[in-house]
């Protein structure tokens, strides 16, 4: 949560800048800033609100002249979404601007100390005292920088310009996201790559506890003890036009769409003469054959796909697995050591929940695997093995294309266990690929029969609340449904496992409350098909209005439904691939009827990296 972008080079600053924070925008949109070098002094502008209204503020061209500066745009956490709390934030002298991503712990003691000296404050956040603690220090930047960051605690990516260092962007970080693009005659620096692929497809990784320093001609790295180190090089591979709306209302809408191409994409090259092949497995065979249990921890809608991953890995593999909210799970004491699989899932590879889950079993000795869509991200470094998704940006906050292609990562690493466990044969596990392989078609023929759903949803646009019930892998398909529809729509959405809702929640429904029903494949598992449309039955008899997705052929369901929608014949447990999809373009549709922006929802950013 909250973009950063730092850019040295010899274009306007500005321009480079401020579209690097349009592509991060995701990451938080309380308030918007940048601060640039031009003439020995520094240029800064910062606005509440969304990027727009600084560009409309950048207007007249004030801060054109720099070819060097950095951009904020904020997900606010110490002090309110104000001008005066929106970063960049600037030492007393004005010669030294800083942007910050994290939270400072220890800010409150630094502040008392440097008010004790006199200096006064201007905003409520805990970045500000990083401006002047810089500023106190009678060294060049880099060295100040170094020094600063030794006194700080939690997390950060820190980003400073100087008007005595009119080519220099400086940063730091520790425990948040920050990468370097390397340029011709210019460099960046930014949260993530999408914020310079338009520039540049070269980029480092960086380390932990280390500052950058770059200008248009060199890129330097020390550690916080200041010695000399290299980062990671590594290709950016995503299509820019993948982080362009190309047509589209939104990026969700545009995600929803891309999402058999990133199911073809994660899938591709995956199945080899000789089985699954991952990308980075710095785990024995032996050592996956010695693994008694597997926790997933994941945070939102990663947790839903590895609720789903818990069926199809237990059902072929036969080990024992828990799915586990990252942010709880350190705090119960788990049970875990060297013969512990922990599988961390998590689109931006930045999530500090899912981050310290990680750690904490790393430190119990588990070994870590990451299924991760962000290449150069913290959560895939730390962990000792990583299966990519390749889904390509996703920008939208609500995460659509990242859950489907999470699926697909977790199915192949369950493939991928029994594989190398001996418990599946090679030609059992090519005939699961190919079955996926089918789903990219299967998916697009879904994609265009979507029509009824958006005419539902303009029905379902003023209900109070909307239920969902599932069972087996339908259970995190309704939950799935719901989060989509609270985060984009802020209506009463919940979803409940279909049996258990007579042993409580079923007192919820009165007359026309909207249930959507995800019923399983009669064909796939007849008992539990029958089951679901019992409890379809017990909701019915209680007035609701039912929607019912269910599978190609199921006509039998058509006589519990107000509502209809099918979708592809799929096996079980990949069936989440396409009940999905409906409960995204539900939620999508409803949210614009009410008149929601649908890509960035109040209150919600796309990575969070604070606990
Ligand atoms: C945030 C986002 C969710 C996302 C969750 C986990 O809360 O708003 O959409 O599912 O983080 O993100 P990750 O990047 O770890 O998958």
């Amino acid at each position: 949560m909250c973009g950063i972008v730092g850019y040295a080079g010899r274009r306007t600053a500005v321009d480079i800048v401020v579209d690097g924070l349009r592509r991060l925008e995701y990451r938080g949109y309380d308030s918007a800033g940048v601060a640039v070098v031009g003439d020995g002094e520094l240029l800064t502008e910062k606005r509440a609100g969304k990027l727009a209204v600084l560009r409309a503020a950048l207007a007249d061209g004030a801060l054109d002249a720099g070819t060097t500066g950095i951009g904020h745009t904020r997900w606010a956490t110490h002090g309110g979404p104000t001008d005066r709390n929106a970063h960049p934030h600037l030492s007393s002298d004005n010669r030294i601007a800083v942007i910050h991503n994290g939270i400072i712990e220890n800010f409150a003691r630094l502040r008392a100390v440097l008010e004790a000296d006199g200096v006064e404050f201007t905003s409520d956040t805990d970045t500000e005292v990083v401006a002047h603690l810089l500023a106190s220090i009678d060294a060049p930047l880099p060295e100040a920088m170094r020094r600063v960051s030794r006194q700080l605690e939690g997390a950060f990516t820190l980003l400073a310009v100087s008007a005595d260092n009119p080519d220099m962007v400086v940063g730091a970080r520790r425990n948040s996201p920050l990468v370097v693009g390397r340029g011709d005659g210019e460099n960046f620096l930014a949260s993530d790559v999408s914020a310079f692929i338009a520039y540049t497809r070269e980029a480092i990784e960086l380390g932990q506890d280390q500052v950058v320093v770059i200008t248009p001609s060199s890129i330097e790295i020390i550690d916080f003890a200041g010695v000399p180190m290299t980062g990671t090089d590594f290709h950016i591979d995503w299509d820019l036009k993948a982080a362009e709306k190309g047509g589209f209302d939104h990026f969700m809408l545009k995600e929803i769409a891309d999402q058999p191409q990133a199911i073809a994409d994660t899938l591709l090259g995956r199945l080899t003469d000789h089985g699954i092949a991952l990308d980075e497995v710095r785990i024995s065979d032996q050592d996956l054959r010695d693994v008694t249990k597997v926790f997933i921890v994941a945070c939102g809608t990663a947790y839903h796909s590895g609720m789903v991953a818990k069926y199809a890995i237990e059902h072929w593999t036969r080990i024992p697995c828990e799915v586990e909210l990252a942010s709880e799970f350190r705090y119960r004491d788990p049970i875990l050591d060297s013969s512990t699989l922990v599988i961390a899932i998590s689109q931006s590879g930045e999530t500090m929940d899912t981050l310290m889950a990680l750690r904490h079993a790393k430190q119990q000795k588990a070994r870590v695997l990451a299924i991760c869509n962000t290449n150069g991200s913290t959560i895939p470094r730390e962990s000792d093995a990583v299966l990519y998704t390749h889904g390509g940006p996703e920008i939208a906050v609500a995460s659509t294309k990242a859950f489907l292609t999470q699926l697909v990562a977790c199915y192949l690493l369950g493939l991928y266990l029994a594989q190398v466990r001996g418990i599946m044969y090679a030609d059992e596990v090519g005939a699961v690929v190919r079955q996926l392989q089918q789903t990219p078609d299967l998916l697009r023929d879904l994609l265009d029969q979507m029509d009824p759903v958006r005419k539902l949803s303009r029905d379902l646009s003023s209900a109070r609340q909307v239920l969902f019930i599932g069972r087996h892998v339908g259970y995190p398909v309704a939950l799935e449904g719901a989060l989509k529809l609270k985060e984009l729509a802020y209506m009463h959405a919940e979803g409940f496992a279909a049996g258990e809702l007579k042993h409580g929640p079923i007192a919820l429904i009165d007359d026309d409350t909207p249930v959507i029903c995800v019923v399983p494949s009669p064909v796939g598992n007849a008992m539990m098909r029958d089951k679901v449309v019992s409890n379809i039955q017990e909701v019915r008899a209680r007035g609701a209005r039912t929607i019912v997705i269910a599978e190609e052929g199921d006509e039998g369901v058509r006589a519990y439904a107000d509502d209809l929608i099918f979708v592809p014949r799929v096996p079980t447990l990949l069936a989440p691939l396409m009940t999905t999809v409906p409960l995204q373009i539900l939620a999508c549709e409803i949210a614009t009827a009410r008149g929601y922006d649908v890509d960035q929802p109040r209150n919600l950013a796309k990575s969070v990296t604070v606990e």
